[in-house]
């Protein structure tokens, strides 16, 4: 694990759009593996002036996001879907039929995992997946948990989560209440995986997950064991290391 402390959530967004950036410069083909949550969004924003500036060329660049909510259409500015185009996709030069999110609107879960998964495999794997980090030490939407699950996979959200995640929904409510998300196995396998972390709010989870023991219960403390992995996280989300 190597772990890039910043000054602030500006300096991680950058460090981490530089990483982001010189895979895309250095494989232009390459499979990035997207994330969604605020914790990306200015590492997108990065990326966008990056293309603007001539600098970063997405034209063959391939996507596969973490995760989406279960029941939400592409139509809705809370699915991934929408929150992808928003931040980062319709204002770079990638090919749309290049992006793969699973499929909140199939409401077949073992179709909507199985096909996402083949859609992976078909590419080949990924180069680099971006990460947050929820405060429950949740990856993509997974949960702690008993075990570790492997593939894609319906869950159910926990209450932390949709407490988290209400800021963007008019109420709790109206929080879908389960997710496809990509396993922790899918995880493992990218080459390369990137985190960003910012905030004070998340500097005890940030302690437990890279410095105490590898458990289900905190699903990113499998993160430890990833031969490639780069944590970028403020000094205020370092703050008890
Ligand atoms: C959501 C997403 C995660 C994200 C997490 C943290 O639950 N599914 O991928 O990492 O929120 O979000 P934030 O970065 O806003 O703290």
């Amino acid at each position: 694990m190597r772990v890039i402390r910043t000054k602030d959530y500006e300096d991680m967004s950058r460090k981490a759009a530089n990483v982001i950036g010189a895979l895309v410069v250095t494989k232009p083909d390459c499979v990035l593996g997207l994330a969604t949550g605020s914790s990306p969004v200015g590492t997108y924003k990065r990326l966008v002036e990056g293309y603007q500036a001539g600098d970063l060329d997405f034209s063959r660049v391939k996507s596969v996001n973490l995760d989406e909510y279960k029941g939400l259409p592409k139509e809705n500015e809370q699915s991934y879907y929408y929150f992808m185009q928003d931040n980062l996709f319709k204002h770079v030069n990638i090919d749309p039929a290049n992006t793969h999110l699973p499929d909140g609107t199939e409401p077949d879960s073992e179709k909507a995992c199985g096909d996402y998964d083949r859609v992976i495999a078909s590419m080949g794997g990924v180069d680099l997946q971006l990460l947050g980090l929820g405060h429950d030490g949740h990856i993509g939407f997974n949960e702690p948990n008993d075990e570790f699950d492997k593939e894609t996979h319906c869950v159910n959200l926990t209450q932390m989560t949709i407490e988290a995640n209400k800021r963007f929904f008019a109420s709790a409510d109206e929080v879908p209440k389960q997710a496809y998300t990509m396993g922790i196995a899918t995880i493992m396998r990218a080459k390369c995986v990137l985190m960003v972390v910012s905030g004070a709010d998340k500097a005890q989870i940030l302690k437990d997950a890279f410095f105490g023991p590898i458990t289900p219960k905190v699903p990113a403390s499998i993160l430890q064991l990833h031969p490639n992995f780069i944590l970028v996280a403020d000094e205020a989300a370092l703050s008890l290391i």
